[in-house]
């Protein structure tokens, strides 16, 4: 018998997929999402995610062994659909056996689908559109994670409520869809779950984690700030396609202002092509992040963050931030209002 029954009930879907107690996924963040919170992660009951990032294959086949040695749950990888050497890290994937890929940040490269199931492992997907979820659901993708704009780190235009509207009516009876985006409590979770989802996923609430190794200044920024200092990034120059980033306010901030007007100059110079821009800007992202994260320089560093970093109030171990969770959900679906 579970503890939180009415929550493991809508869970059971997301819970079955992922092979875990709890159908929490902590979405992959670049230089946090590494084998120490990943395996806490996954220990405690939820779904870790290594966020391969700009890894390099050799980097990522070490993270993946290494985050093995500290768990023996299930955890997914996260690749970044424009890394160059993205059928090098499917096959590191397939070597290790890693049960779920998710393929963030762009439509999935033609045969990446297909590469990753052939190494018997799930694939999970984002889609910014109902269309593209639907195309890509009966395509061969095994779920779906739909992120809306409180996210943290690189956003879509549409806020996660009004996505959840859209998109689990039409997906959640036939197809898993985890939801992402501003959930800092259960009660958000709870709420969900109802409408449908299968699970969630949550960044901003698991940064901080006692097991999270970003360093203590980016940690004590999240305490500090308030929801609405998580701001969505400008763009500056309408022709460069960038993706919107949220993030705490800073000089880093401002920066990126200054490299959009630098990358545009050399596109407009003919010097780059467009693809070669947006890849710059991408760079320029991980750069600036891991000097948050690793360096703590939080001044110049990029801090992103979701609006929920307002619920972020203390370092909790990952556990106990899942167990939080699980008990408010399950208070908020027994209250007597909810009663059948
Ligand atoms: C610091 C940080 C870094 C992130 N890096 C990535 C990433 O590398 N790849 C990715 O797919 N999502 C990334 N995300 C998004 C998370 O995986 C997750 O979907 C998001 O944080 C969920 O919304 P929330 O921040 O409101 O909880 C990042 C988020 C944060 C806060």
């Amino acid at each position: 018998m579970t503890e939180y029954p009415k929550t493991s009930a809508l869970m059971a879907r997301g819970c079955e997929f992922l092979g875990t107690e709890h159908a929490i996924m902590c979405g992959a963040m670049s230089w946090v999402s590494e084998r120490n919170l990943v395996s806490a992660i996954s220990n405690g009951g939820g779904f870790g995610v290594v966020a391969c990032g700009a890894m390099t294959p050799d980097l990522l086949d070490a993270e993946i062994a290494a985050t093995k040695e500290m768990t023996d749950k299930h955890f997914g990888v996260n690749l970044i659909t424009m890394h160059p050497d993205i059928f090098e890290l499917i096959d590191i994937c397939g070597k290790h056996r890693v049960s779920h890929v998710v393929l963030a940040g762009g439509i999935p490269p033609k045969g990446s689908v297909e590469a990753i199931k052939q190494h018997g492992a799930k694939v999970i997907v984002f889609a910014p559109t109902l269309a593209l979820a639907k195309k890509l659901l009966r395509s061969g993708a095994d779920a779906l994670v739909i992120e809306g704009s409180e996210a943290g780190g690189h956003i879509g235009p549409v806020s996660t409520s009004v996505l959840a509207q859209e998109f689990l009516p039409e997906l959640a009876k036939d197809f898993i869809v985890f939801v992402a985006g501003g959930i800092g409590t259960g009660d958000m979770m709870a709420a969900y779950l109802e409408m449908g989802a299968s699970g969630v996923q949550l960044g901003t609430r698991f940064a901080c984690a006692t097991e999270s190794i970003a360093h203590s200044d980016f940690k004590k920024a999240f305490f500090r700030a308030k929801a609405r200092d998580a701001e969505m990034s400008v763009q500056i120059d309408p022709r460069l396609p960038v993706i919107p980033v949220r993030a705490l306010k800073n000089k880093g901030t401002d920066a990126f202002s200054d490299k959009q007007r630098e990358v545009a100059k050399i596109l407009d110079s003919g010097e780059i092509e467009m693809a070669e821009a947006q890849l710059q800007i991408e760079h320029y992202w991980a750069g600036a992040l891991r000097r948050a994260v690793v360096d703590g320089d939080i001044e110049n560093g990029s801090l992103m963050a979701g609006q929920s970093v307002s619920l972020v109030t203390e370092e909790e171990p990952a556990a106990e931030i899942i167990a939080k969770l699980m008990e408010q959900s399950e208070a908020a679906l027994k209250r007597p209002s909810r009663a059948a």
